[in-house]
């Protein structure tokens, strides 16, 4: 027992001070919600923006958001994204769209919603401009860089749940992940579902869904559903889909799955077999709801970075590395301290 723990430890130290031999050039970008009340025993901080090394080393805050007297209850962030162009952040915040420059400087809130119980769910960049998800209302809405013109997309609401009473009903769905692919036409979007009996604990149903860039367009199609949570969506090459499973409750399954949807109609959710690339069933450093993912799709650097926080009582982050099929699964960091409890990562150059 004692020999092979000590195999096993210094074959972990020996991947540790032998990572990968090609070193991702660029750095892990990390929105951290904050720690709050749920805290203890962790010490409490405010929502932040952070940078990391690809390997996990070199932590640093670059910004942070609320007021600094309010650790209690941090404003929160929901979700990341980079505008390659202009090379600045959004954030996703419980104070509205913020915008910052790379290094995290110059915070501007440029859009926020009107109503305290619409929260912004998902969020990208996509050429001239931003297009996020809504809480409780579920409209997938798009805006200038600058937080005007904001009109809304798409419905993606599916009716509403009624199991709060008249006062209260949200939408049955909204969307977790966006994706875009211009090239052939489609917006893509993580339909996250409200289960309108949570004690059942079943399956949700919760699918992947697309429909051709069109405002208020009702072709819809699903091409994945009965999932627990779908959440971040990125398009690899323009082409793959890769999507988080995110997880919900303790024990519920949490994965990262890809696959290719041809452009031509999807006749029946499944016709497309996903691919299972990281599975809680099959490995314990991903004891935790997934939040987000990043990927370098540069040739010959291929990675994803898997960020994933707990729900529970006591905060937990991590950060996994693996390549864009799932093999050389490892941890980069899980210093909370560090890396804070991520709800969104991107991998910028
Ligand atoms: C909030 O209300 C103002 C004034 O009615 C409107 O111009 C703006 O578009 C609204 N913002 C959002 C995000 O709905
Ligand atoms: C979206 O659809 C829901 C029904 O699913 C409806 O109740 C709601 O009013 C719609 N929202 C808008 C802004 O049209
Ligand atoms: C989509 O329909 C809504 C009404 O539900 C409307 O307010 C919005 O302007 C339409 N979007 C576009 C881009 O035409
Ligand atoms: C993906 O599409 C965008 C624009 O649609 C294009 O600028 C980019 O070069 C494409 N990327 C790849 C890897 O094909
Ligand atoms: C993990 O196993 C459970 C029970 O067999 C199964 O329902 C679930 O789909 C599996 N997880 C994934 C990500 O496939
Ligand atoms: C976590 O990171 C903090 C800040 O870098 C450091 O002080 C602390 O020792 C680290 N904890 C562990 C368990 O490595």
């Amino acid at each position: 027992m004692r020999l092979s723990t000590n195999l096993l430890l210094a074959s972990l130290s020996f991947s540790l001070a032998h990572p990968n031999k090609r070193v991702s050039q660029g750095s892990l970008y990390i929105a951290d919600e904050g720690v709050g009340h749920r805290s203890n025993p962790v010490p409490r901080w405010r929502t932040s923006f952070r940078r990391l090394n690809p390997d996990g080393t070199n932590p640093t805050t670059l910004q942070q958001f609320g007021a600094p007297d309010q650790l209690e209850s941090p404003v929160g962030a929901y979700a990341l994204s980079f505008d390659p162009l202009a090379r600045q952040f959004y954030l996703a915040t419980g104070q509205g769209i913020v915008r910052t420059e790379l290094d995290g400087s110059n915070p501007v809130t440029i859009l926020k919603e009107n109503s305290t119980s619409v929260w912004i769910t998902s969020l990208i960049v996509h050429g001239e401009k931003l297009w996020y998800g809504t809480g409780h209302e579920g409209l997938l809405k798009r805006a200038n860089l600058d937080g005007s013109g904001m009109e809304i997309f798409l419905n993606v609401s599916q009716g509403l749940v009624n199991r709060y009473g008249a006062s209260y009903t949200p939408s049955y769905s909204h969307a977790d992940g966006i994706a875009i692919d211009d090239e052939k036409g489609f917006i893509y979007w993580s339909a996250y579902s409200n289960p309108q009996d949570f004690s059942a604990h079943l399956p949700h149903g919760g699918s992947i869904r697309r429909a051709p860039l069109t405002p208020n367009t009702t072709e819809i199609e699903i091409l994945a559903q009965d999932i627990w949570s779908p959440g971040q969506l990125r398009l690899v090459r323009n082409s793959t889909l890769y999507w988080a499973e995110a997880g919900q409750y303790t024990n519920s399954p949490r994965a990262l799955k890809r696959a290719y949807f041809p452009p031509t109609k999807i006749l029946q959710p499944g016709d497309a077999e996903p691919e299972t690339l990281l599975d809680s069933n099959t490995t314990d450093l991903l004891p935790y709801k997934i939040t987000s993912f990043a990927i370098d799709e540069k040739e010959g650097e291929e990675k994803v970075w898997v960020v994933a926080n707990s729900d529970a009582a006591i905060m937990y982050g991590r950060v996994l590395e693996m390549g864009l099929d799932g093999s050389g699964l490892r941890l980069v960091n899980d210093n909370v301290t560090q890396i804070g409890v991520p709800v969104g990562v991107e991998y910028v150059l």
